[in-house]
């Protein structure tokens, strides 16, 4: 396959939105009184995102049926080691394309209320598929726990040593070099057929059995081992939320699936939950 970076999509500003959209957007997502009450009396919470929840940042999600990546292109000769290995420019190519978009979009009104939720609940950890380092952007992970499952895009590290580097010289004839060992340089993120990072899923999997509330955001809860945390909350008596625009395989087991925007939800869950100082 031949591949020619795309012009990036224009990134939704959230502060160039009309000053009261966010109020506008409470009026319409109703968070449900059990839930509200839920979240008052819950001491520990975890959270699972997906790509879903940078869509209003502008950045593609994989599998939506028109604007999803892999709509228009192939995992399987982008996203693992053997495509890598195959070619090399190729895929170092269309993540720094990636990289370029993601650097020049900014958090929206979802990533900026999970950074706020942090700091309302006495145990609280967000984990993240997403590779993107829009939550850490948008101020999570100072108060509690981020965990990303799936790496960094920002990150850069050696494709034989598997050390992370911080500097390397830009080549004409990409991947760009090690500087320890002269091997090819990849992006710090899990390809297909990749084990997650151990301490992140092990971290993951604990808050999962640990929690009494878990909500799963902009995901379409197919990619294993994360497809899982929401069920292992589940089997340990969490209650369950889902925050998406369609349902998905995990919506028979919600006990609360809320049918909209992450950037529209997540605000109104915040004011109506601790508007009054609860
Ligand atoms: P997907 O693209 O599979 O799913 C995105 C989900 O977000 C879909 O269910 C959409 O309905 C939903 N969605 C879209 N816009 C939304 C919005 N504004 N608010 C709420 N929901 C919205 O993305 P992931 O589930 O994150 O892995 O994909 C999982 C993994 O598959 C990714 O981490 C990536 C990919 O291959 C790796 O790169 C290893």
């Amino acid at each position: 396959m031949t591949h020619t970076p795309e012009p990036a999509p224009q990134p939704i500003q959230p502060d160039s939105a009309p000053p009261d959209s966010d109020t506008r957007r409470d009026f319409i997502v109703e968070i449900p009184p059990a839930l509200i009450e839920a979240l008052h009396r819950a001491r520990s919470v975890a959270v699972l995102t997906g790509a879903g929840i940078s869509a209003e940042s502008g950045i593609p999600t994989f599998r939506d049926a028109q604007t999803g990546l892999w709509s228009r292109y192939r995992p399987e000769e982008l996203a693992t080691p053997a495509a890598f290995e195959q070619n090399p420019r190729l895929v170092w190519e269309w993540y720094a394309w990636r990289r370029e978009l993601i650097s020049r979009a900014r958090p929206n009104p979802g990533h900026l209320a999970l950074a706020e939720m942090e700091t309302r609940l006495p145990h609280f950890t967000l984990i993240t598929q997403n590779v993107d380092g829009l939550h850490q952007r948008a101020g999570s992970g100072k108060a509690a726990p981020l965990i990303e499952l799936h790496g960094n895009i920002q990150r850069v590290k050696c494709y034989q040593e598997n050390r992370v580097v911080d500097r390397w010289q830009e080549t004409d004839d990409p991947p760009p070099r090690c500087p320890h060992c002269g091997g090819w340089l990849r992006p710090d993120v899990v390809w297909f057929g990749e084990p997650l990072p151990w301490e992140a899923l092990a971290a993951a999997q604990a808050a999962a059995r640990a929690c009494e509330i878990f909500f799963s955001i902009g995901t379409s809860a197919l990619v294993e081992p994360a497809a899982s945390l929401p069920l292992l909350a589940l089997r340990r008596g969490a209650r369950l939320v889902e925050i998406n625009l369609h349902e998905t395989p995990l919506t028979p087991h919600a006990t609360h699936f809320l049918p909209c925007a992450a950037g529209a939800a997540l605000p109104a869950l915040l004011r109506q939950t601790w508007s009054q100082g609860g």
